[in-house]
């Protein structure tokens, strides 16, 4: 078993364990006492493991709830949320009660949600079955829903009580959430970890797992360190933005259809990088993005995503941040106004 202490203001581990979802009920113990619990889900997830999940928890005396709601993107709004609030008050869920998110990054992002503002505020625990949510959205505290005006615009830091990763739940994904996943992976060696680009690039998505463990640990290492040195995102966080700026436009582009967050990132981190840094840096890229299915650019033409960029929430004001990685392994922040942005990018 790997573990990461993640140490923000309310303190948790990471727990890396293939199989470990198969003892979540004993990991949960030992850091929450045993109350009730609701664990909530999507109708992807759900039939896979909620009862592995549900059985270790009566084992160790916590009796539990399920709530299950569609699966996708679609459904992290406020009608879900309060559905959600229904079902807790339905259960008498109180503040010494706990949430557990089971499933991918909209789960963990709306169960998290719950958990801040439900009562004030509840605990709860992280179980991430996908590549994107174990490496990425279920570390750090960042919950939300969606709202009509853009994604992501209502939320709170929450940091969860506990994030149980088990990398053999990634074995039931397809190539396409696998590659998702690693579009954020390899955003993590670019910004950071020379070293974990390079190991990310010696393999492809159909060996992958052969070294998922340690580049997940290694991924969350690097979240860990971000999100310590910058827990509200004011700073230094926003290095796990590089490939967003024009990624988020890309997708928003797309109108979120028929394309990956990962693809986007991946796009998005390919076009940046083409500007900003050397040939060899780009050209390095591009061959690791391209193994593992994901795109090095984007159809949409560049005057039509610059909109897109400067409606980010990253911009503030009349300027906008984003990041450049000149060598792989280091993310540098670069605060321009929205006009000299355009001209670069349109440059
Ligand atoms: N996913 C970016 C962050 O947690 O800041």
């Amino acid at each position: 078993m790997k573990k990461i202490r993640v140490n923000t203001s309310h303190p948790y581990d990471v727990v890396i364990e293939r199989g470990c979802i198969s003892r979540c009920g004993e990991l949960i113990s030992e850091v929450l006492p045993p109350k009730k619990a609701v664990i909530i889900s999507d109708d992807n997830v759900a039939p896979l493991y909620a009862d592995t999940v549900l059985r270790s928890l009566e084992k160790c005396g916590i009796s539990a709830d399920l709530f299950v709601f569609s699966n996708g993107e679609q459904s992290k709004n406020l009608s879900t949320l309060s559905n959600i609030f229904d079902f807790l008050c339905e259960k008498n869920i109180t503040r010494s009660d706990f949430l557990i998110a089971l499933g991918g990054g909209v789960v963990g992002d709306i169960t998290g949600f719950a958990a801040a503002s439900f009562l004030r505020g509840i605990e709860f625990v992280q179980i991430p079955t996908s590549l994107l949510a174990q490496i990425d959205s279920s570390v750090g505290g960042k919950t939300a829903v969606d709202i009509k005006g853009g994604k992501n615009l209502v939320g709170a830091f929450k940091q969860p009580a506990l994030v149980i990763c088990d990398s053999n739940t990634l074995s039931t994904l397809t190539p396409e959430f696998l590659a998702d996943g690693m579009g954020e992976a390899i955003k993590y060696g670019m910004i950071r970890d020379s070293r974990l680009f390079d190991l990310i690039a010696a393999h492809q998505l159909s060996d992958i797992d052969e070294v998922m463990d340690e580049m997940v640990y290694a991924c969350i290492n690097i979240k860990r360190i971000v999100v310590e040195h910058d827990e509200l995102d004011k700073g230094e966080r926003m290095i796990l933005n590089f490939g967003h700026t024009i990624g988020h436009a890309i997708e928003a582009w797309h109108n979120y259809t028929g394309i990956t967050h990962g693809m986007a990132v991946a796009a998005g981190m390919c076009i940046i990088t083409r500007r900003f840094a050397d040939k060899i840096v780009a050209d390095r890229l591009e061959e690791c993005v391209r193994k593992y299915g994901l795109p090095t650019g984007s159809d949409a033409p560049m005057s039509e995503l610059l909109p897109f960029c400067s409606k980010d929430k990253k911009r503030e004001a009349a300027s906008i941040s984003y990041i450049v990685c000149p060598e792989i392994g280091d993310a540098q922040i670069r605060k321009v106004t929205v006009a000299e942005f355009d001209s670069l990018m349109e440059g």
